[in-house]
C-alpha cells in the first residue's frame, strides 16, 4: 500500500509544480523613457543619458512597476500595487531631469492606496585598491591608506543611451563609457576621456519562472529581476587592483536588522564547483513579504563564461546608509520616496561585494570582470534537485528496487504455483486409485 500512497504523492507534486509554473505569468512590458516630454532623454545632459526603463509586470490587478535608471545615479526601484489593473508609473520629468536635487514626487504610482510594498537598490559606489598582499579582502587595507585606493561615486559616471539586448526580451543594457572626473584620482588629475564603452549594467525582467542560460545559472520567478555588472576593459589604477561595488537596499517595513548570509547550496549540476548562495534579505523575519540581493559567490574574468575563468565573490558585514546619505538623495528611490526614504517607516541597509580570490591574477589579468545577481522580493529561489537529477536518481534506485520486488514476487508465485501443485500431487495421491485400478 505505501508504494501506492508514494505515486499519488510523487503525482500530486508534480501537479503542484505544473500548476505553480503555469499559474505565475506575468504579462510584462517595457519602455525606455516612459512618456518623457523633455529634450534630454533624447540629447541627454551635458553627454550623459538619462536612461529610465519602465517595466509593468501585471498578473489580473496585480501589478509590479520596475523603474531602472542611471539618472544621477544607477538604481532599481520597485512599486507592487494590488486592486487596480490600470496602475500606471506617473514620471514628472521636469524635475527628474530638470532640476539638480530630488524634490519630492517626482516619480509616483496612479493610486497611491493600492501600493502593497516598495523596495529600491541603489548602486552607491565602485571601490579599488591595490591588491599588494594578493588576499583578495576589502577589509584588508586601511582605509586611510589612500595611495593604494580610488573610490568612485556611481553618480559622476557618464552613461550612453540604454540600449535593448539583441535576441532577448526584456533586458537592457546601460553602458558608462568613464567617469567626468574622478576628483580620487591616484595622479591627481582627471582620468583621459574614453568614448568606448567599459563599465555596463544589463537588466532583465522576467515574467515566469526560470533558470538564467548563462552561467551562473542563476533561478529566477516573475517576481524578480536580474542584473549583471560588467568592468570591460575599464582602466585599472593599480598593477593589482581589484574592485568591488557599494549597493544600498532600502525596503518599505518597520526597522528591522537586515541580514546577509551565504548558505549551502546543492547546486553543482547548473553551477559546476560552487555550492553556495548569498542572499541579503531585507525582511528576514517576515521574508515573504521582503525584498532580497540574491547572487553566487562568483564572478568571471572573461568572456564567455566558463568555468575556467571564475574567480570568487567576496560579501561583507551590512552597515549603515548615513555614509551614503547624499548618494541615496540623488537617486530614484528619492525621487519616490523622498524623505520618507530616511524615516522609521523605511528599513536600509549598504553593503560591498568585492570580486576576486588570491592567485587569480587580480583584475589586471583580463581587465574583464562580470558578476550577475538577482533583485526581486518574496522567499530568494532555493536550488533544487532538478527533476532529471530526480529521475536518474529514481532510475538507479528504482532498477534494483524494481528487480528485488518483481524478483520477490516471481519466486512468491512460483513456490506458490510449486505448493499448489505439490497439494494437487498431494491431494490426488491421498485419494484412493480406485479409477486406475478398475
Ligand atoms: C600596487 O601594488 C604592487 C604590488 O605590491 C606594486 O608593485 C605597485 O607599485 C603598487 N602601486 C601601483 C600604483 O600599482
Ligand atoms: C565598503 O568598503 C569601503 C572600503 O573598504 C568602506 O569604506 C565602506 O565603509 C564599506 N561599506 C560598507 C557598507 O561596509
Ligand atoms: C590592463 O590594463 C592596464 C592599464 O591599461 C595595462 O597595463 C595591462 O596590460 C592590461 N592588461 C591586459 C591583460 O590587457
Amino acid at each position: 500500500m505505501a508504494t501506492h500512497r508514494e505515486v499519488m504523492a510523487f503525482v500530486a507534486t508534480c501537479l503542484l509544480f505544473l500548476i505553480a509554473t503555469v499559474s505565475c505569468k506575468r504579462k510584462v512590458t517595457t519602455q525606455l523613457n516612459y512618456m518623457c516630454d523633455v529634450p534630454e532623454c533624447k540629447t541627454g545632459v551635458n553627454g550623459s543619458f538619462p536612461n529610465l526603463v519602465y517595466v509593468r509586470a501585471q498578473e489580473e490587478s496585480d501589478v509590479l512597476h520596475y523603474a531602472i535608471s542611471t539618472i544621477h545615479i544607477p538604481t532599481i526601484l520597485v512599486i507592487h500595487t494590488r486592486g487596480d489593473a490600470n496602475s500606471k508609473l506617473n514620471v514628472d520629468w521636469e524635475k527628474l531631469i530638470v532640476e539638480d536635487e530630488f524634490t519630492n514626487d517626482s516619480i509616483s504610482v496612479s493610486d497611491p492606496k493600492t501600493v502593497v510594498y516598495s523596495y529600491a537598490v541603489v548602486f552607491t559606489k565602485l571601490h579599488e585598491y591595490n591588491d599588494t598582499a594578493d588576499a583578495a579582502d576589502l577589509n584588508s587595507y586601511p582605509a586611510w591608506n589612500s595611495t593604494e585606493r580610488v573610490v568612485r561615486d556611481f553618480d559622476n559616471f557618464e552613461w550612453m543611451e540604454a540600449s535593448t539586448v539583441k535576441g532577448e526580451e526584456n533586458a537592457f543594457v546601460f553602458n558608462s563609457t568613464m567617469l567626468v572626473n574622478s576628483t580620487n584620482d591616484m595622479f591627481g588629475h582627471d582620468a583621459p576621456r574614453n568614448y568606448t564603452p567599459s563599465l555596463s549594467f544589463t537588466f532583465r525582467v522576467f515574467d515566469e519562472q526560470s533558470r538564467e542560460s548563462s552561467l551562473p545559472h542563476l533561478l529566477y520567478n516573475e517576481n524578480v529581476t536580474q542584473f549583471d555588472f560588467t568592468l570591460d576593459n575599464f582602466m585599472p589604477s593599480f598593477s593589482m587592483s581589484r574592485f568591488a561595488v557599494e549597493l544600498a537596499i532600502i525596503s518599505q517595513s518597520q526597522k528591522e536588522d537586515m541580514s546577509i548570509e551565504e548558505t549551502k547550496s546543492i547546486d553543482d549540476e547548473y553551477t559546476p564547483g560552487v555550492f553556495r548562495i548569498t542572499n541579503l534579505k531585507a525582511r528576514p523575519k517576515d521574508q515573504a513579504n521582503g525584498a532580497f540581493v540574491q547572487w553566487k559567490p562568483v564572478c568571471y574574468q572573461d568572456s564567455p563564461r566558463s568555468r575556467s575563468v571564475a574567480t570568487s565573490v567576496q560579501k561583507y558585514a551590512l552597515g549603515d546608509i548615513k555614509n551614503v546619505t547624499s548618494l541615496l538623495k540623488s537617486s530614484l528611490a528619492y525621487a519616490y520616496f523622498s524623505d520618507v526614504l530616511f524615516s522609521d517607516s523605511m528599513n536600509s541597509a549598504t553593503t560591498n561585494v568585492s570580486f576576486g580570490l588570491s592567485k587569480d591574477g587580480s583584475y589586471t589579468k583580463t581587465n574583464y570582470t562580470s558578476w550577475t545577481a538577482s533583485v526581486g522580493h518574496g522567499n530568494p529561489p532555493i536550488d533544487k534537485v532538478s527533476l532529471l537529477v530526480i529521475g536518474v536518481i529514481s532510475a538507479g534506485l528504482g532498477i534494483p528496487v524494481i528487480i528485488i520486488v518483481f524478483g520477490g514476487i516471481f519466486v512468491c508465485i512460483r513456490k506458490q504455483r510449486k505448493k499448489s501443485y505439490r497439494h494437487l500431487q498431494d491431494v490426488s495421491s491421498s485419494y484412493p486409485q480406485n479409477g486406475v485400478s478398475t
